[in-house]
């Protein structure tokens, strides 16, 4: 059986547009034959979950005291005995079906606490590697094609994992000089853990996002990511009221009857972008775009 290709949403920083390139990336490839399971490791808030229209079913749960186990769970001590008592039903009351194709596993609160009770597992190996344990266990034998984790915009014990788990990393920019630096940074912290762990997580791609190619601006920055990251960068994503609209009926763009041309840009450039990540992420977890720029 071959092992499904792991991505990771990330950059240190909030509202670039981590989960909606998730869950719109999720969607493309799932519209192209994939078995996709989408992962929110983002936090209580729900967003991924949001997207697909999950959230209050999440909720309900939570308020009925039926939300164990949960995501939360699968980094404790105790998961291993869970499944010994629950056995397969263990993983399959995490993840919930979609009806736009992804499965996804939900967010819970317990990802509140989560960072501080890794932050007490003393060797690195064993705090930042828990998700990886899960999933190379648990859900590897379930036979999706691709697992896609949205990560919170900060760098903590949670996004390690997340990035462990994975060795490849999709990142959202918007134009700014501070997603410039932020993704500088972020390709700084990926060799400080390949230095330190020896784990090689390849920046995959750079998706230019909410990109309004009326600004001059705009232009500049693509421009930028560009010659920084030939490689990698992605089609750009425009700004599209579409997308925010739709995210907050609880679906994506995919699922909008007939777009307006903007919505149909934006659905043509997720589905561009994830076939591109599916031939870069197969079976290859290589850092393309760090060599790219090593040289600078
Ligand atoms: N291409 C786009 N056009 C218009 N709005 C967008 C686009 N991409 C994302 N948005 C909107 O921007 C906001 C932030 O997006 P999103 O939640 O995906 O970012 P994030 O990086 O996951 O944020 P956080 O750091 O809070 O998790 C949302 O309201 C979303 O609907
Ligand atoms: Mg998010």
């Amino acid at each position: 059986m071959r092992r499904p290709s792991r991505v990771a949403t990330f950059i240190d920083k909030g509202g670039t547009g981590k989960t909606t390139v998730a869950a719109h990336l999720g969607v493309a490839l799932s519209e192209a034959g994939d078995d996709v399971l989408l992962v929110d490791l983002a936090g209580k808030q729900g967003d991924l979950s949001k997207h697909f229209g999950l959230w209050d079913e999440v909720e309900e749960s939570i308020a009925e005291d039926d939300d164990w186990p949960n995501i939360s769970t699968v980094f404790q001590d105790e998961w291993d005995i869970i499944v010994e008592k629950l056995g397969d039903a263990a993983v399959q009351d995490l993840i919930l079906e979609t009806d736009e194709g992804p499965d996804v596993i939900p967010a819970h609160p317990g990802l509140d606490s989560l960072d501080a009770e890794l932050g007490n597992i003393d060797k690195p190996s064993e705090r930042y590697s828990r998700l990886d344990d899960f999933l190379t266990e648990y859900v590897d034998p379930l036979g999706y094609d691709v697992i896609l984790v949205d990560l919170p915009g900060i760098t903590n014990n949670v996004t390690y994992n997340g990035l462990w788990a994975t060795r490849n990393v999709v990142v959202p920019v918007e134009a700014g000089v501070f997603e410039a630096s932020q993704l500088a940074a972020l390709e700084e912290d990926l060799d400080k853990m390949d230095e330190n762990f020896g784990v090689d997580v390849g920046l995959s791609m750079v998706v230019p996002n909410k990109v309004d190619r009326r600004t001059k601006l705009a232009d500049e920055y693509l421009a930028e990511f560009r010659e920084a990251y030939p490689e990698v960068v992605a089609r750009p994503v425009p700004v599209s009221q579409e997308i925010r609209n739709a995210a907050n009926e609880g679906r994506t763009v995919f699922d909008v009857e007939e777009p307006s041309r903007t919505g149909e840009r934006a659905r043509k450039r997720f589905a561009d972008n994830a076939d591109e990540l599916r031939s870069r992420i197969a079976d290859k977890p290589t850092r393309t775009g760090v060599e790219a720029v090593s040289d600078d």
